[in-house]
């Protein structure tokens, strides 16, 4: 290859992936919807294993948010598809598929699992607690603030190109996490510098705690 070719080809993939990252279906916010109306049943909605069916069916289950930070990626996906299994016999009962857990691999797409991977990531990682509903968070979130904190949260709303403003990235986690739920409600409610409008009297508290919920679920 010259080195003409070379960088057309590095241009298309940077290209490729800058679109890729403008409709992310693989954030830990999509990989909550689904666990909500898909795993939350025997696991329960934070993933602690205190779901409704699990208690019909008598089924003893495990803390996922304690046990994902051991699990690769490879043991997640084959655990969550059921496909490429068993995965390891002996004594660690975890690490062998249960007729009771079902094979979801048929059901969800390479993505979905690897958003559902992304919010088992989050539950077993995460520092504060997701106070308010993600996806009303995210409806106001695309209304009021994605002009400048972009469609994704990555700080690169179409605002940043008419006006010299620097948003937070609000899908660092390092420094998001630094922040408490109630900090960042009161930095919503009362705004910052020159740019970061306040939204008291425009928002109402429960639309606040939802959009601190799905700023949660954008961290990665
Ligand atoms: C019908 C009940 C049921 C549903 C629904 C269900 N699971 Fe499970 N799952 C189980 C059981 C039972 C186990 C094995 C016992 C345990 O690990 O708690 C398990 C184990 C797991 C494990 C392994 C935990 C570990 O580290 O040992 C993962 C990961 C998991 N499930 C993910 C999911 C995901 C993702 C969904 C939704 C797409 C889901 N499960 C839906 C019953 C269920
Ligand atoms: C006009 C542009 C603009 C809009 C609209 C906007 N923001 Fe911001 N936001 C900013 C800027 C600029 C900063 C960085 C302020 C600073 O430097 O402290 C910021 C910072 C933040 C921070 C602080 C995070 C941190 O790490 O310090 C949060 C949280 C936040 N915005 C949430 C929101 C929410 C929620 C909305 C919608 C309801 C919103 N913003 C709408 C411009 C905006």
């Amino acid at each position: 290859m010259n080195r003409f070719a070379v960088l057309v080809f590095t241009l298309l993939a940077v290209a490729t992936s800058t679109a890729a990252n403008a409709i992310d279906p693989t954030t830990a916010y999509e990989g909550q919807r689904l666990f909500v109306s898909h795993c939350q049943l025997c696991h329960g909605p934070d993933g602690k294993g205190d779901g409704p069916l699990a208690r019909n069916l008598g089924l003893q289950m495990i803390d996922l948010t304690l046990t994902v930070r051991a699990r690769s990626e490879t043991m997640l996906r084959t655990i969550i598809s059921g496909e490429g299994g068993p995965i390891v016999t002996g004594r660690d009962r975890h690490n062998i598929l249960t007729d009771a857990m079902p094979n979801w691999g048929e059901v969800f797409s390479d993505q979905q699992i690897d958003a559902l991977i992304a919010y088992m990531r989050f539950l077993g990682s995460a520092k504060h607690e997701l106070m308010g509903d993600p996806e009303k968070g995210a409806r106001l979130y695309r209304k009021y603030c994605a002009v400048c904190h972009g469609e994704e949260g990555y700080g690169d709303g179409v605002m940043t190109r008419l006006i010299d403003l620097e948003p937070a990235d609000h899908t660092n986690s390092v420094t998001m996490n630094r922040l408490s739920n109630e900090e960042l409600i009161a930095f919503i409610l009362e705004g910052n510098g020159e740019y970061m409008p306040a939204w008291e009297g425009i928002l109402e508290r429960d639309e606040v705690e939802a959009l601190v919920s799905y700023i949660r679920l954008l961290s990665q």
